[in-house]
């Protein structure tokens, strides 16, 4: 019988609870420094492990990925948004939507995408006042949402975005404090904070629902969402029914804008505070586009800004943690992880690890010039599970530093504090509040 991991005292009652709700990032990366890279808690009546090596890592997400399934507590949590979907489902019944979706974002298919990013930086961009203060945390979700959106859904969302933006922002919010309860309020119960949940998502609902019938009405649009109703699963023939289609839209629109915001909010927030990081990718940007708009060729050409985006990563992944639920006991690094505790894969904790990482807490976007990232880094995850839209994000992610470097220095607002929220994405404690000035 393989030995239980070690870990740090807890509450005999509670176990780690208060630090997991307080103070998770300190918890997980002292507990990763005192105890090694498989560390057990306990959060209530739960057990869990953070593992923290790239080889356990790998065992997890990918050569024993049917072993750890997603039934976990914050797939459950995000489930009662967009109920069984690609990023919830697990089995056949996420095989089969991962063979239908993935050729919508097929790389080909992504470089039609870039002109509606463009167009819809510019927007934003052209409402910026050079000099005065504005939060560009809560601008990149903006900006993304209105991406997601155009590209997802087709240009109908454009009415309804302010609305749909803070009602999915208020869900999102929503299922990230349920997470840390380790027993949450019933669903059923009329609390104010479930109703007001009920209402934000019968209103994206709605929502969706008709841009649905607006496609089903006319099939010459051309979005993801045609893409997702025109195809076909190649083993059955089956596709997919309007529910689903649902679920899918409305899972695109959760996973796919958050993440690409806070990871573009990190990379403006380090280039503030790193003015040789800063010269280097504006020198570039300059030199690869001058003043006009990005064409796809220039993309592969944009290094230096590509590395800066992959350090902010680094540093602060977006996806701070992923959790999976062992089926069956199973020993990892000599120890127990037994049937249905969880396990934790934290990008933040393993992408700062002394041993794969030279001066693991400096900011410094040339450790991924021309080479190819290590095991120890990813912000994408690993394994079956890997994210969909990696090359959506990273694509966006460099239209959008490129163009909004091509127009403006961003500096920090005099005493803004730069630090990090985890919430269901690593956000930014304070926003990010800085003023553009023109080139
Ligand atoms: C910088 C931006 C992004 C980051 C850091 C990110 C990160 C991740 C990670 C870590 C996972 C794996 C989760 C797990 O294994 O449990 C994932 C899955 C997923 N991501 Fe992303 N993501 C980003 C952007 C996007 C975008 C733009 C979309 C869609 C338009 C998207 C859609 C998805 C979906 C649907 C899954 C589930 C895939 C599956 O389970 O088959 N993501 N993402």
């Amino acid at each position: 019988m393989p030995d239980r991991a070690p870990g740090p005292p807890g509450d005999r009652w509670f176990g780690h609870l208060r630090a997991f709700r307080h103070d998770v990032l300190g918890l997980l990366t002292g507990a990763a420094r005192d105890h090694g890279d498989i560390v057990r808690f306990r959060v209530g009546p739960l057990v869990t492990h953070l593992v923290n090596h790239p080889e356990h890592v790998s065992h997890v997400l990918q050569a024993r990925a049917r072993v750890y399934d997603k039934q976990t507590r914050s797939t459950a949590a995000i489930a009662a948004i967009c109920a069984e979907s690609l990023l919830t489902a697990t089995g056949p019944a996420w095989e089969s939507r991962r063979r239908l979706i993935q050729p919508s974002f097929h790389r080909a298919r992504l470089a039609h995408l870039a002109g509606t990013m463009t167009d819809c930086i510019d927007a934003r961009l052209a409402r910026w006042r050079p000099g005065t203060v504005l939060d560009v945390a809560s601008e990149m979700m903006g900006v993304t949402f209105a991406i997601v959106g155009r590209t997802v859904l087709g240009a109908d969302v454009s009415g309804d975005a302010p609305a749909v933006e803070s009602e999915v922002g208020r869900l999102l919010a929503h299922v990230f404090e349920r997470w840390g309860q380790p027993l949450p309020v019933p669903r059923w119960l009329p609390t104010p904070s479930n109703r007001r949940f009920a209402r934000d998502l019968a209103a994206v609902d709605r929502v969706v629902a008709r841009i649905i019938a607006e496609h089903r009405a006319d099939a010459s649009r051309d979005s993801l969402l045609s893409m997702l109703m025109a195809a076909r699963d190649a083993e059955t023939g089956a596709a997919f029914t309007d529910a689903e289609l649902r679920h899918e839209t409305l899972t695109m629109l959760l996973a796919g804008h958050e993440t690409t915001a806070s990871a573009v909010a990190w990379t403006f927030a380090l280039l503030a505070q790193h003015p040789d990081a800063e010269a280097r990718v504006s020198a570039e940007v300059r030199s690869v586009l001058g003043g006009r708009r990005p064409a796809l060729d220039d993309l592969v050409k944009l290094t230096a800004t590509t590395s800066a985006i992959q350090e902010a990563m680094r540093l602060y992944p977006p996806i701070w943690a992923i959790e999976r639920r062992a089926v069956h006991d199973d020993e990892i690094g000599g120890f127990a992880i037994p049937a249905g505790s969880s396990v934790i894969v934290s990008p933040f904790v393993l992408h700062r690890h002394p041993a794969f990482w030279r001066e693991a807490d400096r900011f410094d976007p040339a450790r991924f010039d021309g080479v190819k990232a290590p095991p120890a880094y990813l912000p994408f995850g690993a394994g079956p599970r890997y994210c969909i839209g990696h090359e959506f994000a990273m694509l966006e992610a460099r239209l959008i530093v490129a163009r909004v470097l091509q127009r403006f220095r961003l500096e920090l607002a005099p005493g803004h504090v730069v630090a990090p929220l985890p919430s269901l994405t690593l956000r930014l404690r304070h926003g990010l509040r800085m003023a553009p000035h023109a080139h």
